[in-house]
């Protein structure tokens, strides 16, 4: 089990460092899908990247809390340990398939590196490793593929070598991080086609960050909604999907691309996530929430403040607008 425990981040803003990320739990199980969305400066990479720890070495710290894989803390872990445990057990696909790849490294060099780092192979089996792996994400003529340089490669074919290289020490999680928001629309439905596909075959844990909400439906199991640096919901995506409860979530689902036409998702509710060292005391969404109350503002809101089952939101106004919302009929 992969498990974030009431994680609390900060970031340097301004030679100081600004908590960006609060109190964050979220458990994946092995060979589960858990959606993690949010809009842009919700603190959704923060989080994601904080389980291989990759955000130290731009001075982002651990306030308080921890995360575990198979109960054990990655914030005990030797330089050594952390190494072998990134790509090993938990790898990552990042959003810009260009930058993560080095453009003056040949494929196959960069992805026999990986191999190198991870497994015993001699050369000749690490390169027929490397083969297989390009064919697994459906990837033709790979000799030939791993003699190019990345801006050979179309931005599809690239994400499809990230790809490759994240499954090439067979992982048991992978946390993608809006692995398909640089890519042409219907490259996109190709990669997400694959990523499903190996989530299945191999039973992967996974992590998605993503502004998508038809991609929620699609491949999530459970969905953790962050709002400024905070869960504020969270449930099995059935449970989001029907009753979606905090105004937050609603207001989200109301702009899904589709409905917001074209890839200009989420700019449609009005106002601004605000910024971390800019969070109000009380509930943060309250100024942007078209059912706030007198009292939202006043003091700080439980992220279980509704809840039925596993299902939570960080609102204590629930029961008021679902009920206005069913009223008019909505
Ligand atoms: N390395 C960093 N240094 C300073 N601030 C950062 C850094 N990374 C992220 N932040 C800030 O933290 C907030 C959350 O960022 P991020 O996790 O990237 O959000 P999301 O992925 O949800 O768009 C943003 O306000 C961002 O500006
Ligand atoms: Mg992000």
């Amino acid at each position: 089990m992969l498990e974030i425990d009431d994680l609390s981040l900060a970031v340097p803003m301004q030679n100081t460092l600004t908590q960006a990320v609060s109190h964050v739990s979220l458990t994946i199980k092995p060979g589960r899908v858990m959606g993690l969305v949010g809009e842009s400066g919700c603190g959704k990479t923060l989080t994601a990247q904080s389980i291989l720890r990759l955000g130290e070495y731009q001075g982002i710290t651990k306030v308080s809390g921890d995360i575990r894989l198979h109960n054990e803390s990655i914030f005990s872990m030797s330089e050594k340990q952390l190494r072998k445990m990134r790509g090993g057990k938990i790898a990552m696909i990042f959003q810009e398939p260009m930058t993560a790849l080095n453009p003056v490294f040949s494929i196959a060099s960069q992805m026999l590196e990986v191999i190198g780092l991870h497994l015993n192979l001699n050369r000749r089996d690490a390169r027929l490793h490397a083969i297989q792996l390009l064919e697994d994400v459906g990837l033709q003529d790979a000799q030939y593929l791993l003699q190019q340089y990345p801006d050979a490669l179309s931005g599809g074919m690239r994400q499809r070598v990230l790809i490759a290289m994240a499954m090439s020490a067979n992982p048991e999680y992978i946390i993608a991080d809006e692995p398909t928001t640089a890519l042409d629309v219907s490259v996109q439905k190709r990669i997400i086609a694959l990523l499903r596909k190996l989530q299945q075959e191999k039973n992967l844990g996974m992590l998605l960050v993503t502004h998508d909400f038809g991609l929620v439906a699609e491949m999530c199991d459970d969905v953790v909604v962050m709002y400024a640096g905070e869960v504020v919901e969270r449930g099995a995506v059935m449970d989001i999907f029907n009753h979606p409860a905090h105004p937050y979530t609603q207001a989200l689902m109301g702009c899904r691309p589709e409905v917001a036409k074209g890839n200009q998702a989420l700019t449609v509710i009005e106002g601004q996530v605000p910024m971390p060292g800019e969070w109000p005391i009380g509930c943060r969404f309250a100024e942007r929430c078209p059912h706030s109350q007198a009292d939202c503002q006043q003091s700080p809101v439980a992220v279980d403040a509704w809840r039925q089952g596993e299902h939570i939101a960080r609102c204590v106004h629930i029961s008021i607008h679902t009920q206005k919302a069913s009223e008019e009929g909505v």
